[in-house]
C-alpha cells in the first residue's frame, strides 16, 4: 500500500515545506501554504525526458530542429508566436475570467485547416462549446470536443485519436488519480502539466493549456508552470472595452516583442492588423484635454489618443487617477510640469485615460500625456493633424526615443500634418516624410510652440 505523504506547497510560486508557515520565504506572499497529500508514488510520475544512459553529444552532431510551423488560420495569432504554433510545444494562454481565452481558442480550433484537433473542456460542457460555436458561426470537421476534468480520461483519447493539437481548457479544472490533491492546486498543476509535457514530446503534438489569472494579475498558483512551457502568452484588455491585446512573455521558438490585437465583437475575436485607424477618434472639433501619441508596444507602431481631465480638487486630497498609464509615472510627470515649466497642479483633481483600454508601457507616450493634462488644464485644444512622441526626464529634458522612423512613418501614413519629436533623434532624413517634424529638447518649448506664453 501506497503510504501518504503531506507537505505544505505554497500556492503562489510553488515552494514546498514540511510543516506549515505563515510567509513564503521563496516568494515572501503571506498565507500561501496549503496541506497536500500527494502519494508516495509521485515522484515516479515524472520520469526524466531523455532515457538513462543515452550519450553526451557534440553540437556538430546534434541534428537540427526544424520548426515545421502550424499556421494557426488566425495572422495576429500566429505573430505573437512568432510563426505558427510549433509542433511537440506547449503553450499557456493565461487571462481574467471573460477575456476571451475560450473563445479564441475555439476560433483557432475551427480555423485549423488539415488538422486534427482535440479540445479538451473541463469549464463547459459540449453544449456550452456548441452554443459558443454557433455564436462564432463556424464549422470544422477536424476538431474534436471533450467534456473531461479526468487527466487520465483526456490521455486515453489523446492515445486513441492522436491529435495534431490539444487544447486544454483550463489546466486548473485537470485532475490526475495520481495525485490526492485537489484540481487547481500547485501539485496538480505541476503534474497534469508534466504529464502533458511528455505526451506532446512523444506524440508531437501541440498542446495549448489555458491558465486562470489572480487577483495580482499573476498566472494563479503555478509560477512553476511557466517554468515547464515553451511559451507563455497573456491575453489582456479591459473587459468593458472592446480592445484585447495578445502577448507573450516567454517564447522559446520566437520574440516576445510581438503583439496581437483583437476587437471582441458580438460573433467573436476579430483581427486589428491596423490599430491606429480604430484608436483615433477622428474628425469633429478638437476638444481640450486630448493628445496623440506616437508609440510603440511590441514591434508595432501606432496613434492612439490620451485624455485627461483637469478639475479643481473638491474635497482636500486632490486626486490623481489613470487608466491605461502607470500611475507612479503619471505623478512624476505633474512634478516634473510644476517643478519645470511652472505650472501649479497640486490643488487639481488629475484624471488619466488612455483611448481604447489599452495599456500602454512605452515610455515614449509621456510627451502626448504632458501635452494633454496641460491642454485640460489651460482648456486650449490641440488640433487633430498634430502628435507627439517624447520621453520626459526628471529635469524637463525631452530624451531620445527608439525606433523614431518607423513612429513618423506611421504618423505620415495616417495623414498627420505634424510631429514633435526628440531634438536628440538624430542621423535620419526628415525631408523623407511629408509631415512638418518639430525637434524639442525640452518639456516647455513643446508648451510655447502650441500654446503661446500663456
Ligand atoms: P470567454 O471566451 O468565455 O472568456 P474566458 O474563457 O477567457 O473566460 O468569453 C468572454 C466574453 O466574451 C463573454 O463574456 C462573452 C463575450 N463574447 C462576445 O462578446 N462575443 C462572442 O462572440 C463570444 C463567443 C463571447
Ligand atoms: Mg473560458
Amino acid at each position: 500500500m501506497n503510504k501518504l505523504k503531506t507537505v505544505y506547497t505554497c500556492q503562489n510560486c510553488g515552494a514546498e515545506s514540511p510543516k506549515w508557515i505563515g510567509r513564503c520565504p521563496s516568494c515572501d506572499q503571506w498565507n500561501t501554504y496549503v496541506e497536500e497529500i500527494v502519494a508516495s508514488t509521485s515522484k515516479s510520475a515524472s520520469p526524466p525526458l531523455t532515457s538513462a544512459g543515452s550519450p553526451p553529444l557534440r553540437l556538430s552532431e546534434i541534428a537540427d530542429l526544424h520548426l515545421d510551423r502550424l499556421d494557426t488560420g488566425i495572422a495576429e495569432f500566429n505573430r505573437v508566436l512568432g510563426g505558427g504554433l510549433v509542433p511537440g510545444s506547449l503553450v499557456l494562454i493565461g487571462g481574467e475570467p471573460g477575456i476571451g481565452k475560450s473563445t479564441l481558442v475555439l476560433q483557432l480550433a475551427l480555423s485549423l485547416k488539415g488538422k486534427k484537433i482535440l479540445y479538451a473542456s473541463g469549464e463547459e460542457s459540449l453544449q456550452q462549446i456548441k452554443l459558443r460555436a454557433n455564436r462564432l458561426k463556424m464549422e470544422s470537421k477536424g476538431s474534436w470536443f471533450l467534456a473531461e476534468t479526468s487527466l487520465e480520461m483526456v490521455m486515453h483519447t489523446v492515445e486513441q485519436e492522436k491529435p495534431d493539437i490539444l487544447v486544454v481548457d483550463s489546466i486548473q479544472t485537470m485532475a490526475t488519480d495520481k495525485i490526492e490533491s485537489s484540481p487547481g492546486s500547485v501539485a496538480q498543476v505541476r503534474e497534469c502539466t508534466a504529464v502533458l509535457l511528455r505526451h506532446a514530446k512523444k506524440y508531437h503534438m501541440t498542446v495549448i493549456l489555458i491558465g486562470h489569472i489572480n487577483k495580482e494579475g499573476n498566472l494563479a498558483g503555478p509560477k512553476v508552470l511557466e517554468h515547464i512551457v515553451d511559451t507563455v502568452i497573456q491575453f489582456e484588455g479591459d473587459n468593458r472595452h472592446y480592445f484585447r491585446v495578445l502577448r507573450s512573455t516567454k517564447n522559446r521558438f520566437g520574440s516576445t516583442a510581438e503583439l496581437g490585437i483583437f476587437e471582441m465583437r458580438q460573433n467573436g475575436l476579430v483581427e486589428v492588423p491596423n490599430p491606429s485607424d480604430h484608436l483615433l477618434s477622428g474628425d469633429g472639433d478638437p476638444v481640450s484635454g486630448t493628445a496623440i501619441a506616437a508609440t510603440i508596444e511590441g514591434v508595432r507602431p501606432f496613434l492612439l489618443e490620451i485624455q485627461s481631465l483637469v478639475s479643481s480638487a473638491a474635497y482636500g486630497m486632490p486626486q490623481r487617477s489613470s487608466t491605461g498609464f502607470d500611475l507612479r509615472r503619471l505623478n512624476m510627470l505633474l512634478a516634473v510640469l510644476e517643478k519645470r515649466a511652472g505650472f501649479k497642479l497640486t490643488s487639481r483633481d488629475v484624471f488619466l485615460n488612455v483611448a481604447g483600454g489599452l495599456r500602454i508601457t512605452d515610455p515614449a507616450t509621456d510627451l502626448a500625456v504632458l501635452v494633454a493634462i496641460l491642454s485640460s488644464s489651460l482648456d486650449l485644444a490641440v488640433d487633430h493633424h498634430t502628435c507627439f512622441t517624447g520621453e520626459a526626464g526628471l529635469t524637463g529634458e525631452v530624451r531620445a526615443v527608439s525606433r523614431i522612423e518607423q513612429r513618423i512613418a506611421e504618423a505620415a501614413r495616417l495623414g498627420f500634418r505634424r510631429m514633435f519629436i526628440p531634438r536628440y533623434n538624430k542621423g535620419f532624413d526628415t525631408s523623407a516624410y511629408p509631415l512638418e517634424i518639430i525637434r524639442v529638447a525640452r518639456v516647455e518649448e513643446v508648451f510655447r510652440k502650441l500654446f503661446g506664453n500663456k
